[in-house]
């Protein structure tokens, strides 16, 4: 497919001199766009999931760390650097799981040190144009996992996805939601059941929104129904996204994504996970060592403000779980479909 797909959506945009995002907590009620002009606001920004999705954190990363770095006022290189790794190690600190966010503020500080014989306020340029070299590769490698993925989809496929991994959670397009718009584009009679994506409702509030703003036929679903659809063989393929994938194809995703992985392998399905290489943590052998992030209770004993447990009630709020290799059929990447054995094949197309 030559032509860009409009999905008309943007998360987030470098305007002049500071970042302009779709503040996705008030999605689907209100479209709100916020100005973060420091560091300090986008680390709220990535912390609260006002822009979330492990491609967009390390876009949302990568500008946040230039309006850090473009206010420091230090002369020699050696205490510029000092200060630098203090600025990514405080962005860094926003969100452990997605590896994008470390991804990208590693390639930024290797720029840095690669011109570490320039002016500071050269270097600092070259910062603002390799974050925005970040965003545009992002959206050419979302295109890129649309149009593999397009080649696994069957002309009338019910597909089932879950939290959001759309242009809202990218650069443009998506990675699974990705593929959903380039099937739906190739005219494929494509239909999609969202899973709500408790507690935060990434899928009703966010996945849904989008592929209505598509039109792109879609049912929302509680997380827990996805098991019985598959038992009366309404689903053909389960397609999600990644936040870390370690080299031997261990996916921590969504929480949910597991159970997921596990109802697909019992009900003989495809099962698929959609993500760009900068989401690929060959330094991690396997997902033990994938950090989990720890979210408050309230979201869960609370819900839009009111208490829907008791008072005081203890709660336990993992923010995504790990998918077994096991399980996953193979990887849809900008590079191509990845299939097992995952860790020869992830460093073959790495070589
Ligand atoms: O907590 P979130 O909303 O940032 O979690 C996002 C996901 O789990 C997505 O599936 C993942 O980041 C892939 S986004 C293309």
């Amino acid at each position: 497919m030559d032509n860009d797909i409009d999905t008309a959506i943007q998360s987030i945009e470098w305007r002049d001199d500071h970042v302009r995002i779709l503040d996705q907590t008030y999605l689907p009620g209100r479209e709100v766009y916020s100005d973060i002009r420091d560091v300090g606001r986008m680390w709220e920004a990535i912390k609260k999931l006002r822009v979330r999705g492990a491609p967009a954190i390390g876009i949302a990363a990568a500008y946040g760390f230039y309006l850090g770095i473009k206010e420091l006022t230090e002369n020699s290189f050696q205490s510029f650097f000092i200060e630098v790794e203090r600025v990514a190690e405080y962005l860094e600190s926003a969100r452990p799981t997605a590896v994008n966010l470390h991804w990208a503020l590693e390639r930024l500080k290797t720029t840095i040190e690669a011109h570490k014989d320039k002016e500071i306020s050269d270097i600092k340029n070259i910062v603002l144009k390799t974050a925005k070299t970040i965003h545009d590769e992002d959206k050419r490698t979302c295109k890129k996992i649309g149009e593999h993925g397009n080649e696994l989809v069957e002309k009338d496929a019910r597909i089932l996805t879950h939290c959001n991994t759309g242009s809202l959670a990218t650069g443009r397009y998506g990675t699974a939601l990705s593929v959903i718009y380039h099937a739906h584009e190739a005219e494929k009679d494509i239909q999609v059941w969202v899973d709500e994506t408790r507690p935060l409702l990434q899928g009703s509030r966010l996945t849904a929104w989008e592929l209505m703003n598509a039109e792109i036929p879609m049912k929302l679903i509680t997380d827990s129904t996805a098991g019985s659809l598959m038992q009366q063989g309404k689903v053909d393929l389960v397609m999600v996204g990644a936040d870390r994938v370690a080299a031997n194809g261990d996916t921590a995703n969504k929480i949910g994504t597991y159970p997921l992985a596990v109802l697909a392998r019992e009900n003989n399905l495809p099962f698929y996970v959609a993500a760009p290489f900068s989401t690929i943590d060959m330094d991690l052998g396997n997902g033990d060592a994938i950090p989990i992030e720890e979210r408050e209770a309230e979201e869960i004993t609370h819900f839009n403000g009111s208490e829907v447990a008791p008072k005081k009630a203890e709660a336990y709020n993992p923010a995504f779980d790990i998918t077994p290799h096991r399980y996953i059929t193979g990887f849809i990447t900008e590079k191509g479909i990845v299939e097992p054995p995952f860790d020869e094949n992830f460093s073959r197309y790495l070589e």
